[in-house]
């Protein structure tokens, strides 16, 4: 078995707290649609691309719109989640996170992020971790969105690695999905309930030291 030479991190929700405000952008949206949406319907659309994000509120609503609307609508809640993110700075990363991905260069491993967002290089700018990264692929990448596992694909190809070398950290169901797609291995950051497909689940990056993932990933493979 190969040994693990590069993490790859999902944004939203795992290395900044922008998940928070993808929810109240989207949640202003229903209200105005009047169509009921709750914290639970947004585990849904977490990972998931904007134009897939506001399908899955219409059909909520049982609602249909031609494409010309659909594209208004999405374009309205990325001005307000934009609004967000202009007071965003440091104190927006996770606890831990920074913390994590010192330890993670210290230890020689490659680090990426691969997101879903078209806004991801200016929540990296913003959060002053942008430096950290050896490639960014987001939401602008010309690839099929997540649960396909293309936007992990083209990061460890940025990273001149092959998928069983990498590990995808992922809040999101879609984002486990593309990791294990791609032959990657994945650890979930959130709750064991939600996340169960993941090789690992950690509820966050507090404490954790990147050894301890690889001593667990090497043990995994050492053990067949
Ligand atoms: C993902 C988020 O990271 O990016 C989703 O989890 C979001 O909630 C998606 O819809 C697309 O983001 P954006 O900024 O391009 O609308
Ligand atoms: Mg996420």
């Amino acid at each position: 078995m190969l040994p693990i030479k590069a993490c790859i991190f999902d944004l939203d929700g795992v290395l900044v707290d922008t998940a928070t405000y993808h929810f109240l952008a989207w949640k202003r949206l229903a209200d105005m649609l009047d169509i009921a949406f709750t914290l639970e319907d947004n585990e849904r659309l977490k990972g998931v691309s904007r134009m897939a994000s506001l399908d899955i509120i219409l059909s909520l609503g049982r609602r249909e719109l031609p494409e010309g609307e659909r594209l208004r609508l999405a374009e309205l809640k990325n001005g307000w989640y934009r609004e967000y993110l202009a007071a965003l700075d440091e104190s927006a990363l996770l606890p831990g996170v920074k913390d994590f991905l010192l330890g993670c260069k210290a230890l020689g491993l490659s680090i990426a992020v691969g997101s879903a967002s078209k806004s991801a290089g200016e929540v990296l700018e913003s959060t002053g971790i942008r430096g950290l990264f050896d490639a960014v692929v987001d939401g602008n990448a010309p690839v099929p969105p997540k649960p396909a596992p293309d936007i992990f694909l083209v990061a460890t190809e940025k990273l001149g690695v092959r998928p069983q070398e990498a590990v995808v950290f992922e809040d999101a169901e879609a984002g486990i999905e593309a990791a294990l797609a791609g032959g990657m291995a994945a650890v979930g950051v959130g709750s064991l309930e939600r996340l169960s497909r993941a090789n690992l689940v950690i509820p966050g990056f507090e404490g954790v030291d990147p050894a301890g993932i690889l001593r667990h990933f090497a043990s995994k493979r050492s053990s067949g």
